[in-house]
């Protein structure tokens, strides 16, 4: 006889927790929530800074190669129309004649039916359309008259905004190449089936790069590019046995790319992208060049012949990392009989670095350690407790994801040390304020 595999309910326990703890929240909830759409907490904002931070240090104030941007969202129509995404930027849809759901047709199997959620769209009897093409660019009208001739879009990508300027920030910085260009921002995608709580959804935020490259060196560059990547996710802290390579085959290559290779982490619903590292050759350049008439070829002392740069790309999502460390560091552990969750997220991104206790709240101690919270405030984020029994302190912390407890007790009042407990070692140390300073700007840096 078979036997019946336990349910994964790692998403659901996850979700929940993101909400108990104020990382995550469904948008607009009060009004019944809007599919696919998530507001960040207090600890949820926290951590999607410190990632942002994290990224645009590595990539941009530890390099002198590659320059910061910060475009705007709304940009000229004709800018989607010369990249190619108002004719090809489509999705092919199915709809179900009898539920009226509709379905990507090339992951019908992998949809559930909303009438039968334990049936894909295949399986269940409702019958489907013909396969049509749906664009994945959300519209607007700029100005108030709402015609075709004021249609703009809301931006399906931040790397055009990268093209577009690259003249400005090579004339601006006086980068030559090889050097590169990265941007933090927001990004929309009218996806048909979003899903997997902020896994996709239809407004997002990406972490882009487009490095230039002379044509003869793309390849060199792009394996360079690979690394760099790869490592990234290591220094977060990820579990690398859950990160593998997809390299894109011939038919899932975008009308952009030469070469495309994502990086892929094993969530609880399976294998799915993380980030593509694309070799875009110098398509969107040249394309502009076609559509706006201004030279954007290169030419400096090294390289005498003219050339339009080839472009190696990093693209990543923001959310999407997000959900990736979340669900990296979602730890249960039973202790004396009890079930513990640990969100054992890297000190570099936590939201809060460190928590302060008083162990009781007399002799004195909740005062010394009001002092050490107002102390280290002044280089971190950390959180003064005073409320419960010092072991629900703890497990507070622990499913909050802070890495350090620091506990003031009666040998503080003799000698100024604390105990610095570490959330994953369950280790602890004594430590002076000053002492616990440098520690904690080791453990985050
Ligand atoms: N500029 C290239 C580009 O946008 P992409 O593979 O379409 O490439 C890059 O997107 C990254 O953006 C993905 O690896 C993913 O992390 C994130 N992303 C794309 N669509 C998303 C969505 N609907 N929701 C959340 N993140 C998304």
């Amino acid at each position: 006889m078979a036997v019946k595999k336990p349910k994964d309910d790692r998403m659901e326990k996850l979700v929940s927790l993101c909400k108990r703890r104020g990382y995550i929240f469904p948008s607009s909830e009060i009004y019944g929530g809007l599919t696919s759409c998530w507001d960040y907490g207090p600890l949820g904002s926290e951590l999607k800074r410190n990632l942002k931070s994290v990224w645009w240090d590595t990539m941009t104030h530890r390099r002198d190669d590659i320059e910061g941007l910060d475009a705007a969202i709304l940009m000229h129509p004709q800018v989607w129309h010369t990249s190619g995404h108002v004719a090809e930027f489509n999705d092919p849809m199915v709809d179900c004649k009898k539920c009226k759901a509709r379905f990507r047709a090339d992951q019908l199997e992998q949809c559930r039916c909303p009438e039968k959620p334990s049936k894909n769209p295949i399986e269940c009897d409702g019958e489907l359309t013909e396969v049509k093409q749906f664009n994945l660019m959300f519209k607007t009208f700029m100005g108030p008259v709402e015609d075709t001739a004021n249609i703009i879009y809301m931006r399906p990508e931040t790397a055009q905004g990268i093209y577009v300027n690259f003249l400005n920030v090579k004339n601006s910085s006086r980068q030559k190449i090889p050097f590169g260009i990265a941007q933090i921002g927001k990004a929309f995608r009218n996806e048909i089936t979003p899903g997997n709580f902020t896994f996709r959804t239809r407004e997002f935020e990406q972490m882009e790069m487009q490095f230039f490259v002379h044509p003869d060196e793309d390849e060199q560059w792009f394996e360079y590019w690979r690394e760099q990547r790869w490592a990234f996710y290591s220094s977060l802290g990820v579990n690398m046995d859950k990160l593998r390579w997809h390299e894109h085959g011939p038919d899932e290559l975008a009308h952009y790319a030469k070469a495309a290779y994502d990086i892929e982490y094993e969530y609880p619903f399976g294998w799915q992208e993380l980030e593509g590292v694309h070799n875009r050759t110098d398509f969107d350049l040249s394309r502009h060049m076609e559509a706006t008439g201004k030279n954007l070829k290169y030419q400096d002392d090294r390289y005498k012949e003219k050339f339009i740069p080839y472009i190696i790309e990093t693209s990543a999502g923001c959310d999407r990392t997000i959900l990736t460390l979340l669900v990296d560091a979602y730890d249960e552990v039973e202790i004396k009989g009890e079930k513990r969750v640990f969100l054992r997220l890297s000190p570099k991104v936590a939201p809060i670095k460190a928590a302060v206790f008083p162990l009781v709240k007399k002799d004195g101690m909740p005062e010394f350690a009001e002092k050490v919270y107002q102390e280290l405030s002044k280089s971190f984020k950390v959180f003064y407790d005073l409320s419960g029994a010092v072991g629900k302190r703890y497990a507070r912390m622990d499913e909050a994801g802070c890495p350090f407890c620091i506990t003031v007790d009666g040998q503080t009042l003799e000698d100024e040390t604390m105990t610095v407990r570490d959330r994953d070692t369950m280790e602890q140390k004594r430590m002076k304020v000053a002492e616990i300073v440098d520690f904690l700007a080791e453990k985050t840096r």
